[in-house]
This record gives C-alpha cells, structure tokens and sequence, in this order.
C-alpha cells in the first residue's frame, strides 16, 4: 500500500505509480489529472475463469440440492449442464449477445476490466462457435476486455451418451472438427477440458489438449474439482499456463504445479455455492504456487460476476492472506492468462488499467487517516 500516491500514464501504458513527491516533472505537457483522494487504486481486477455465455437458469437444480439431491446427481438426471446446454441452442445470437454484455457490464462494476470467457454450454461444433463467436462481439461493444477459451470437452453432449462409439465420436469432433476451426478462425487463446469422473477421462483430456497446443493454444485444466484424477499432473506435465478448482490435490500434484509454474485458480464461489469444503490455500503457497482467485461465473456452481467477493473468501474460506487475496485477483490472474507483462500491476511498462475503489463504507473518520 503507498499513500498519497500518484499514477502517471501516457498513451494507454503507465509511466510511473508511486509516491506523489516522487513524480517524475511532466514537461511541457498538461495532463488529465483526476483527483481520486479517498479512492484506493488497483490494477483493474482481472476475472482469469468464467462460464459467461450461457442462456437461462438452474433455479430448478438449486431447489433440488436445497433439498438434499447432489450437483452430480442432478447432472446424471439430465439437469446440470446438459439442461444450460438445452437453453443456451435454443437462445438466439441477439439474446446471447445482451446477456454476456450484461454479465460483462456487472463485473465491471465491481472493479473488473478483463474477464476470460469460456465457451462450453454448446457442446457441437456449430454451437461451441457460436458461443466464441458471441465472446468476440462482446469483447467488441463491453468494457472489460474478454479473453476466449475453448471449452468443448466441459461435457458430453447427450447425443454422444448413447454409446462408447458415440463418446468416442464427441471426442474425435474435438479434436479433428472443433479444435482445428477454433485455431484457423482464431476464435480462442486457450483450451480448456473439465477432466473428472464420469466426465472426461484423464486419456481424453490428454488427446484434446495435446491437440490443442499443438495448433498452438495455450492450456487451462479444470483439475481436481470433486475427486482426484491426476488432472493436475497433466496440467504440470504439458505446460498448461493455469490449473483451476484443484479442492483434491495431493503434495506431489502440488510440487509438480509448482516446478512447472502453473498458475492455480482457486473458485471460492463454486465451493460455497455446492456447499463444499474451500480449498486451503496454504499448502499452495508454501510449495511455491501462485494461485488466483476467479468467480467461475456460471449457472450451475457459482451465479455470479462479483470478484471481490471471490477475494473475501479467499481470506475468509482458503486461509489466505488480504495481500494474498488482492495478488490473486490482479497479477496472479493476469499469469493464468499469459499476460502477466501486459497488466495486473500498476508499474511502469503496464497497461494503464486500473480499479478505483471509493471507501464507500468509511471504518475510520477520513480526516482520522494518515
Ligand atoms: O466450473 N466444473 C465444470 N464446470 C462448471 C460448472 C458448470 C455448470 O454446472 O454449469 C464449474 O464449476
Ligand atoms: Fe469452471
């Protein structure tokens, strides 16, 4: 934390952030000065894992598991994601288009400027387009910046549970129809799979990302989530730029993240919205492992766009520290996005990209602070 502080920026990037008294003389120039006392300034918040194309809701799964049914029970009886699945086909362009705009738009308004989007409630290849598609309008006409990732392998549609030769053909449309689309059309930066039982085997999850990197998209792992796969490893093992969930890692899984420097996205929100245990966060850090903290932003696990509230668990549920929490919402999770040089910290060289915070709920008097 510096007090009276200053940010200096110049054709988009910063020139300096620091103490006031230090500000380098500007010249001849006349800047844009913006009074901002009483604000905090952060880099803009980066949301690095969302689900935010999709089209309805799962108030129906919701009640159920207040009930007492579970998230996979669910899935099995055709909720879950296949019933997203159902709503976001039948929405049209325009529909899908406002409402990740509109998801977009809230997240800014909790301080968020670049959010990674997944596509993954189309599950073929013209929808799975689709929903990459609709991320690059959105990009277009939204504040936060969106960063695409391909998510195909987040489950099979129903159309391949009818066989092993079926979910076989799901996977082989990954990789020989999707996949090479997504890269020509450069539709997405990354590949992620949902690896975990009853869901993609560790051996599809391999074929997909290999596939993946081999046309040249960076790697993100849903790992580790509801059980323990060896997911994490695979991340380790082919270089993957970030690991995310990982609630079932064990201390070598850890090693191996860490060795590898992959980045792990802890989601806070999905754990407490299943009503699961929260990672902990310290067994990370003391192997060495950076970790971020994203919202996971979808219908089924974590309805929601609010960042810093993912910041707060993370002090409150993963055990991590406040420094460590506002690190894992900025320049950590600029890492699980490759752009740890190009913002997520306000430095000389980034890009001038910041969060300013009101201290709207004032715990001291304002003339009391230093
Ligand atoms: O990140 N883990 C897989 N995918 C989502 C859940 C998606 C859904 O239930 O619609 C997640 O938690
Ligand atoms: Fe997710």
């Amino acid at each position: 934390m510096v007090r009276r502080a200053a940010v200096l920026c110049e054709d988009g990037r910063i020139v300096y952030a620091g103490p006031e008294a230090d500000l380098p003389p500007l010249g001849d120039t006349e800047p844009l000065t913006l009074d901002i006392d009483g604000c905090v300034a952060l880099p803009g918040l980066i949301d690095c894992h969302t689900h935010l194309v999709f089209a309805g809701d799962r108030l129906p799964d919701f009640q159920a598991r207040l009930g007492g049914s579970s998230y996979g029970a669910l899935a099995e009886a055709g909720g879950g994601i296949l019933s997203t699945v159902r709503d976001t086909r039948a929405a049209s362009d325009e529909l899908l288009l406002d409402l990740c705009a509109s998801r977009a738009e809230g997240a800014a308004s909790h301080g968020v400027t670049t959010i990674e989007v997944k596509s993954g409630y189309g599950l073929d290849k013209r929808h799975e387009l689709r929903l990459l598609r609709t991320v690059a309008a959105c990009d277009r006409r939204s504040i936060p910046e969106l960063v695409p990732t391909f998510l195909g392998a987040h489950s099979f549609p129903v159309e391949a549970r009818r066989s092993e030769a079926a979910r076989q053909g799901y996977v082989d449309t990954i990789v020989y129809q999707m996949l090479p689309l997504v890269a020509e059309q450069g539709l997405a930066r990354f590949c992620d799979v949902f690896i975990e039982d009853g869901v993609f085997t560790l051996e599809e999850g391999r074929r997909v990302l290999e596939t993946a990197r081999d046309l040249g998209l960076g790697l993100k792992v849903h790992a580790e989530q509801m059980s323990r796969t060896g997911a994490a490893r695979l991340a380790a093992e082919l270089g993957a730029v970030s690991a995310e969930h990982l609630e079932h890692v064990n201390a070598d899984d850890l090693r191996a993240l860490a060795e590898a420097g992959v980045v792990a996205v802890l989601l806070p929100g999905a754990s407490f919205f299943l009503r699961d245990g929260f990672a902990d966060a310290r067994p990370f850090r003391d192997a060495g492992v950076r970790v971020a903290l994203a919202t996971d932003c979808n219908p089924g696990t974590s309805p929601t766009v609010n960042l810093p509230l993912m910041a707060q668990m993370g002090v409150l549920g993963c055990r991590m520290t406040i420094d460590e929490a506002i690190l894992g919402v900025t320049t950590h999770a600029a890492a699980a996005l490759g752009l740890q040089d190009d913002r997520g910290m306000l430095r000389a060289g980034m890009r001038a990209d910041l969060a300013l915070q009101t201290l709207r709920f004032p715990l001291s008097s304002p003339r009391a602070r230093p």
